[in-house]
């Protein structure tokens, strides 16, 4: 499936790729928005292209984009990543959070409500807890507060004791056990699609530690860029956003004081634009 980047002419309008320069994409996905970057460097200077999960990696280093480099690791650790190749600081970074339409359409791995797939979730491999642990190992009250915390899910509390009700009896490993409980739980037929996406979605940020590492992430971004460089957040979350505005507000200058969203004609195009809001932040020191 072809991943759409968001957003695509106002990165560039706030990233300002030009030739020479330095960027770290830190969501490196379909690479997207590093092939847009890469056109504007015009063959000479730089993409740090990180990406935490294996398969989109290998994908990414086939298309062999003129300029990038690409990095198999935690957008949180882009210091480090970028001191391998003996560099202390960049001209720009974009983080454009949450998962790939691939994890989506083509990983098997559970993030999708509309398919019967194993309960993974996991961006990367190497992680241990899988959103069947999560789900088979929690008590009842933390998984409530991970549905109301990450999916504002208004049923959380009702839904997690039903999937403890549910686990005495056999292990939720397949994505359709875990609709069947929504389903249940949710007494407006109206409102269970909109609470299974709900679910869903709060628990890919538990199992990826998702709002830790936009914590992380977005600090890391504008202590590596160089006086005058910016950083371009995309978050589809309002958690996420929220992180990003107060860690912008800090120091530098914010240069989108609302956020930016998709056109009208971008989110008909591509509705996954709809969520999606971009902040930018320039490094005055
Ligand atoms: C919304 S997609 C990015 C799309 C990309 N900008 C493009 O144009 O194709 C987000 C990507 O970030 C990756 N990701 C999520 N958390 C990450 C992390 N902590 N470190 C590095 N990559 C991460 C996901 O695997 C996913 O591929």
């Amino acid at each position: 499936m072809d991943h759409k980047p968001v957003l695509t002419d106002k990165v560039m309008q706030y990233l300002d790729p030009q030739p020479g320069k330095i960027i770290i994409d830190g969501t490196l996905d379909g690479c997207g928005h590093s092939q847009e970057i890469s056109k504007r460097l015009q063959g000479n200077g730089l993409i740090i292209g990180i990406e935490i999960d294996k398969d989109l990696v290998k994908q990414a280093i086939k298309k062999n984009i003129r300029g990038l480099i690409v990095e198999k690791n935690n957008y949180k650790n882009m210091k480090e990543v970028i001191a391998k190749h003996n560099i202390r600081s960049v001209d720009g970074v974009l983080l454009d959070f949450g998962m790939s339409s691939w994890h989506l359409e083509e990983s098997g791995r559970g993030f999708s409500f509309q398919r019967n797939e194993p309960l993974d979730m996991r961006f990367s491999h190497e992680e241990e807890k899988t959103a069947a642990s999560i789900i088979n190992s929690l008590p009842e009250n933390d998984l409530a507060d991970i549905f109301q915390q990450y999916g504002e899910e208004r049923h959380a509390r009702k839904i997690a004791h039903a999937i403890v009700a549910t686990r005495k009896h056999e292990r939720i490993i397949q994505t359709q056990q875990l609709v069947e409980i929504v389903r249940r739980c949710t007494p407006r037929a109206f409102f269970r699609t909109h609470s299974t996406t709900k679910i869903f979605q709060a628990l890919r940020i538990a199992v990826n530690d998702e709002l830790n590492n936009v914590r992380a992430g977005i600090q890391a971004a504008m202590e590596v860029v160089k006086p005058g460089g910016r950083v371009v957040a995309i978050s589809f979350h309002s958690l996420e956003d929220r992180i990003v505005k107060s860690a912008f507000r800090t120091w530098g200058a914010v240069l989108t004081k609302k956020g930016v969203s998709a056109s009208r004609a971008e989110q008909l195009l591509n509705p996954r634009s709809r969520s999606a809001r971009l902040r930018a932040w320039e490094n005055k020191s």
